[in-house]
């Protein structure tokens, strides 16, 4: 087992683990938002970021991908970390301010505004991923994708043509932590095979 300290507490994690995974499994909270236990981490959206301290010595780094290690402190609600996730927070709100959970999410660290140019008015979704991975590792479909580069980059169905590949199992919407695919499954799927099974067709 592996060693070490979250907020001054003695904890242990199986070689492997992430700092993440550790924190959860001992019931200390650290905000999410690209992160799902049943796929790979792909550290998007940066808000789990935690300080590792050492005497006069600290950075931060996200702990969904950062491995565990003998001896480490964590700390998951320092000064450091508080204002680095409100500085996310803000970014997030400006790419997208139409999402009530982003919103949300800011307000419990007290934020309500942005200093960020907001990009587009309706934007919902934060490029994580989540729905992609989650797509293509647990249901196996890989019916949709990131499409376009740079400022055009978003979700969508290969080609932005609605997938037959979809089985409109909905797990991209369960997942999905803005809201976001919920304003875009009609475009990313094609014919739900549930309604042809119910169609008769
Ligand atoms: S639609 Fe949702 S899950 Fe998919 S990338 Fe956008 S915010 Fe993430
Ligand atoms: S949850 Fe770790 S980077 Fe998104």
């Amino acid at each position: 087992m592996v060693k070490f300290k979250i907020n001054d507490q003695e904890v242990e994690a199986q070689p492997g683990w992430t700092v993440l995974e550790t924190a959860r499994h001992y019931g200390i909270h650290i905000p999410t938002l690209c992160y799902h236990e049943a796929v790979e981490p792909s550290g998007a959206c940066r808000l789990c970021v935690v300080e590792l301290k050492d005497g006069d010595w600290s950075k931060v780094v996200i702990s969904c991908m950062y491995p565990v290690q003998e001896g480490l402190n964590v700390y998951t609600d320092s000064e450091r970390v508080t204002n680095v996730r409100r500085w996310i927070l803000e970014m997030l709100i400006s790419e997208c301010p139409a999402s009530e959970e982003i919103r949300a999410l800011a307000k419990e660290y007290g934020v309500n505004t942005t200093r960020f140019a907001e990009k587009d008015p309706e934007g919902q979704c934060i490029l994580c991923g989540l729905c992609v991975r989650v797509c293509a590792e647990v249901v196996g479909a890989d019916a949709i994708t990131t499409v376009g580069r740079g400022v055009h980059k978003a979700i969508g169905a290969p080609y932005m043509v609605p997938a037959d590949a979809c089985v409109a199992c909905g797990s991209c919407l369960t997942v999905c932590p803005t809201g976001a695919m919920a304003a875009r499954i009609d475009k990313v799927r094609g014919e739900p095979k549930v309604k042809l099974l119910r169609s008769g067709r």
